[in-house]
């Protein structure tokens, strides 16, 4: 399967780009506004994967040409930009594809970092509101800390939460993400159960800055 991560030049799209590359078969094609340096971060990609002995291709190219050339989409961008990030590459989003959002509405106080979801009630609303109505779009990857997937010598054992409306496009992504070692799916239900997932992530944030030695920490539902 052919995977474009738009914005795939930042943190975590670095984590799912070097995850997938590393753990699975999957193409990986890196998006970003500038494609220069979508091609220098796909490089950068390479070079690592490569000195962990994985000889694979990685290309870089707009956001738009990337999604062009891929049937499952990963918006890897801030959450406030989700809504222009989509409409640059509307024209290459095809009924055959799919849109995946790990985006989270997050906002750093005094006290510590709070969710704070975007008028539509989350940010995976947003993107519904945003996106064709014949692209499919699933929620996954939210609670994710990038740091924590893009050291390759770092165990995962963590969960991810998927929400989906479409039933084929979630078991696509669940076979994605079951695919990189260590990381286990769950089903939370459909799109309407988002903002619950977006909401943990500032949770997270705050208990890794309280505690000593959890820094890029995950969930493990069990
Ligand atoms: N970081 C995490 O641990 C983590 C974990 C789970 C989920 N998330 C979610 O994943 C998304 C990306 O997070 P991140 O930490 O990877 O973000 P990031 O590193 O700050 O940014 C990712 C990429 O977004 C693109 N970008 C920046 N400003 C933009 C704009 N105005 N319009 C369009 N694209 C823009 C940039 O790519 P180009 O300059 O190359 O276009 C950048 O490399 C966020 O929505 C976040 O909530 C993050």
């Amino acid at each position: 399967m052919r995977i474009a991560l738009l914005g795939g030049t930042g943190d975590i799209g670095e984590g799912l780009a070097l995850r997938w590359a590393y753990d699975t078969d999957h193409e990986v094609i890196i998006g970003s506004r500038d494609p220069d340096k979508a091609r220098a971060k796909a490089d950068e990609y390479e070079t690592e994967l490569s000195s962990r002995g994985r000889d694979v291709k990685i290309n870089g190219f707009t956001n738009a040409m990337a999604a062009d050339r891929a049937s499952v989409v990963v918006l890897a961008v801030p959450p406030y930009h989700v809504a222009d990030t989509i409409d640059a590459v509307s024209d290459s989003l095809s009924e055959d594809d799919l849109l995946v959002t790990p985006a989270t509405g997050i906002k750093r106080e005094d006290d510590g970092f709070h969710y704070h979801p975007p008028k539509a009630g989350s940010v995976t609303a947003l993107v519904t509101d945003a996106a064709p109505d014949h692209v499919p779009i699933v929620g996954a990857f939210h609670n994710l800390a990038a740091g924590r997937l893009a050291d390759l010598d770092a165990d995962l054992d963590i969960d991810t939460l998927l929400v989906a409306d479409d039933p084929d496009a979630k078991e696509t992504v669940w076979l994605l993400a079951d695919g990189i070692e260590g990381l286990r799916p769950l089903d939370a239900g459909g799109l309407a159960n988002a903002s619950e997932i977006e909401a943990l992530t500032p949770l997270l944030i705050n208990v890794a800055q309280h505690n000593d030695g959890l820094h890029d920490l995950g969930v493990r539902f069990q």
